[in-house]
């Protein structure tokens, strides 16, 4: 068998900056569209930007309809409510407005209204039939209001499987937003714990896209059609990756401390962009697969400075806690991309890194920001470990992008490490 020699390098077309989401309608025009969808979800509404948003489209005469029932993670059921309202109203083009999953909401509706099917058709196997989308969809258009997901840049919609207590998702190129609106003004509203977690998830996609298997150490495909989405490190998302590990490191500690402080805003929203475009391309894995049960698994926790009408572990807080242990695991594979991850990161030399100085950059910038100490404050315990590795091995995709193979043991050594990180 020979190894893969070919990466791809997509990316969102992106318009960036303070005041971009004010040509909302202008993009929506240009993208030919006439009658739109809009996804958005309570929080976004109640802040006022939804109403705007919609103000800016109609402003360019595009007809646009609020669907305003984005589920924070999203479930089969909230997916397929989005997707009937896509299906009935006959629209030409759709909008997201909101966090990731709003986001990841539109991304559905717009596959639905586009190619009609049962969504789990076109979910990952083994959850969903894992079946691709025959075509190019409708236009879409992304305009995050979070600083995390990066969802914007990516192929993937994420949804919860409660049935099955897994988080799993579609991922397909042509699932990429048509263009992303970025307007740092859009997160002046959120809370500092939302800002904290979404930042963390950055951190996370970028760490994990840069350290994650190269792409040319894996088979080759059979037929282009089957080069995963996910591809590995590869030398164009590491500079994405890079980019992102230096402004996490460097602006999310004041993002968090001051709602105010518009320039570390700006650059954390710009960070989620970078990361996003890395990560679609090159992919997450270890932190990431555990985090799908630790979100999923139970449902108790409650997390502080949130305003959720559910008990849920936020995304960010769900990767961040297993990073440190995961990454002293994968030091082996390449200790030099680990130091350099880890200079980016402090925004220092660190000459004499070792296994444990990528995991303890880590650590210092979680208890600055207020994470969470480990996997026990979210509620599980050592009778959890198996569940939880069972869930993670489900990540199939993103565990074998992983720089070192993680089987079942090394999964519970993991999880275990990370019950308690202080
Ligand atoms: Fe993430």
């Amino acid at each position: 068998m020979t190894n893969e020699s070919v990466f791809t390098l997509e990316a969102t077309p992106i318009k960036f900056g303070a005041g971009a989401s004010n040509e909302i309608g202008w993009e929506l025009a240009r993208l030919g569209a006439k009658r739109v969808m809009m996804i958005s979800d309570r929080g976004v509404i109640e802040a006022g930007i939804a109403e705007r948003m919609h103000a800016l489209v109609e402003r360019e005469g595009i007809e646009c309809e609020l669907f305003g029932r984005a589920r924070v993670e999203p479930t089969l059921e909230s997916f397929q409510e989005a997707a009937d309202f896509a299906l009935d109203g006959d629209f030409d083009g759709f909008v997201g407005v909101g966090g990731g999953t709003s986001l990841d909401t539109a991304k559905v509706a717009a596959l639905i209204a586009t190619h009609p099917a049962a969504i789990l058709d076109y979910v990952n196997a083994p959850v969903g039939e894992g079946r691709k989308p025959p075509g190019p969809l409708k236009p879409l258009v992304a305009v995050p209001t979070t600083a995390g997901t990066g969802s914007e840049a990516t192929t993937v919609a994420i949804l919860d499987v409660p049935e099955e207590r897994v988080k799993t998702g579609i991922s397909h190129r042509y699932l990429r937003p048509h263009q992303g609106i970025v307007d740092p003004e859009l997160t002046r509203s959120l809370p500092a714990a939302v800002t904290a977690s979404a930042g963390l998830d950055v951190v996370c996609h970028a760490v994990e896209s840069f350290l994650s298997r190269p792409y040319d150490a894996r088979p080759a495909p059979e037929s282009p059609d089957d080069r995963p989405p996910y591809q590995g490190a590869n030398p164009v998302s590491d500079i994405w990756a890079a980019k992102a590990l230096e402004y996490g490191g460097r602006y999310l500690r004041r993002a968090v401390a001051d709602s105010d402080d518009v320039e570390a805003r700006g650059a954390m929203m710009l960070a989620a962009t970078l990361a996003g475009i890395g990560f679609g391309s090159a992919g997450v894995h270890i932190p990431h697969a555990c985090a799908y049960p630790i979100a999923a698994l139970k449902h108790e926790y409650t997390p502080a400075g949130y305003e959720a009408d559910h008990p849920f572990v936020p995304h960010g807080q769900s990767v961040i806690v297993t990073s440190p242990a995961a990454f002293r695991f994968t030091y082996p594979a390449d200790p030099d991309k680990h130091r350099r991850a880890a200079e980016l990161l402090a925004g220092r030399e660190l000459p004499n890194a070792d296994e444990g100085t990528l995991p303890a950059v880590l650590l210092d910038l979680m208890r600055d920001v207020g994470a969470p100490s480990g996997i026990r404050a979210l509620g599980y315990g050592e009778q959890d470990i198996e569940p939880l590795v069972e869930g993670a091995l489900k990540q199939r995709r993103l565990l074998v992008i992983a720089p070192r193979e993680a089987g079942p043991n090394e999964l519970a050594g993991i999880l275990r490490e990370s019950m308690e990180n202080w």
